[in-house]
């Protein structure tokens, strides 16, 4: 595909498809890890002489109705701080034209405000498209939606290309799964083994160890004979997590931490994995699963990460997740992570400058990971070919 460093875009009309889809509570924006992504392509383009549309969704409002608590103006207000200038929110760009001066910035209001976005009409993707003479797609996090604002903006923009942050992301994901430094190890957390089955399947081709982690555990656990008592975990998979378990390497927790509630207040106790009582739920994994655990990941070439082996906002069963990260910031192997909670973790661990790479995805990586086509990179390799 084109890439945006390869185009002179000195005066031209330029409009970046981010993903600025950031928490912002009461009209502030309360994680800007996804604007800090973006931060530098933006500035290349601005340093470069160009006129800048920024442009995102924020939310999941109904469409065609802007809402408020829906609008970008928190974004608007922090880009230009990180910036060190205004950016000036623009609310009315589909049917005015703009002015803008060589090298300025703004934002244009959630592209879900605009009827057709999400279905990804035609109309209103040639509406973004006369705004530009370039295109760039950088919104790695919404790669996999094929809607207006990231697919078909693509088909109709004079010019069509891939920005710095999407590249990186795409650089640094092949390097984890298309030749992977052996051995390879991935760590997938998170409650449901439904909703992550796509992932596990493809994973238990890839690498060499597959470890599970929070509800996904229990399932295995229950796979593998033992009680999980009132443990979140799901019954109807067992035979699926059997048959993971005969594909890759799975290694299982030998001791958990258990609590008879869900709560702050919970008493944490360390026990056998074969000794869960009925009464009792699983929250994290046990001290001496954690160490072997980071023994493996000391040892790997290529680690890659999505979702806590432990309820790890609570501080008594996030032990787990703990060791893991820090197992995984000294590992001398290509590590990469990905997802909301993951990214969470990785803040509150204080390891984000020794992880290889941090991916601005959530679902977009695990699709990626599950070698699925994201529509939004599919539009530029047609629009390149054309
Ligand atoms: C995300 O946060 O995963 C992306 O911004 C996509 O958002 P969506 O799931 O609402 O399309």
């Amino acid at each position: 595909v084109l890439k945006m460093t390869d185009l002179d875009l000195n005066g031209q009309r330029v409009l970046i498809r981010e993903d600025l889809n950031v928490p912002v509570k009461h009209g502030k924006v309360t994680s800007d890890a996804r604007l800090r992504a973006a931060l530098p392509t933006i500035q290349a383009a601005q340093d470069a002489g160009a006129k800048v549309m920024l442009m995102s969704h924020l939310g999941r409002p109904t469409e065609g109705e802007p809402a408020e608590e829906f609008s970008l103006a928190p974004v608007a207000e922090h880009l230009g701080e990180l910036l060190g200038r205004p950016v000036t929110l623009v609310r009315d760009y589909l049917d005015a034209a703009l002015d803008l001066a060589d090298g300025e910035v703004v934002l244009l209001e959630n592209v879900r405000f605009n009827a057709g976005e999400k279905k990804d009409d035609e109309t209103l993707a040639k509406q973004y498209a006369a705004l530009c003479d370039v295109f760039v797609m950088d919104a790695f996090g919404t790669a996999h939606r094929a809607q207006a604002s990231t697919h078909g903006v693509a088909r109709f923009a004079p010019t069509a290309c891939a920005g710095p942050l999407l590249a990186a992301e795409l650089d640094a994901l092949e390097q984890a799964l298309a030749a992977p430094r052996r051995p390879m190890t991935a760590i997938v957390g998170g409650s449901k083994v439904s909703t992550k089955l796509d992932v596990l399947n493809a994973l238990s081709e890839k690498c060499d160890q597959l470890i599970v982690g929070g509800g996904i555990a229990n399932t295995f656990i229950a796979a593998a004979g033992h009680n999980v008592g009132k443990s979140l975990h799901e019954a109807d998979l067992i035979d699926k997590a059997r048959e993971l378990m005969g594909r890759v390497e799975i290694p299982l927790p030998s001791d958990v931490v258990v609590a008879t509630e869900f709560s702050e207040s919970a008493d944490a106790v360390v026990k056998p994995v074969d000794q869960v009582g009925d009464d009792e739920m699983i929250l994290d994994i046990g001290p001496e699963t954690a160490a072997r655990l980071a023994d493996l990941l000391k040892d790997a070439g290529t680690i890659l990460w999505n979702g806590p082996v432990g309820v790890f906002e609570i501080d008594q069963f996030g032990r787990g997740t703990e060791v893991i990260s820090k197992a995984i910031a000294e590992s001398p192997a290509f590590s990469i992570a990905g997802g909301g909670d993951t990214l969470a973790a990785i803040d509150k661990y204080g390891i984000a400058d020794r992880v290889s790479y941090i991916s601005t995805g959530g679902g977009a990586f695990l699709e990626y990971v599950e070698g699925k086509p994201l529509p939004a990179v599919k539009a530029l390799e047609d629009a390149a070919a054309r």
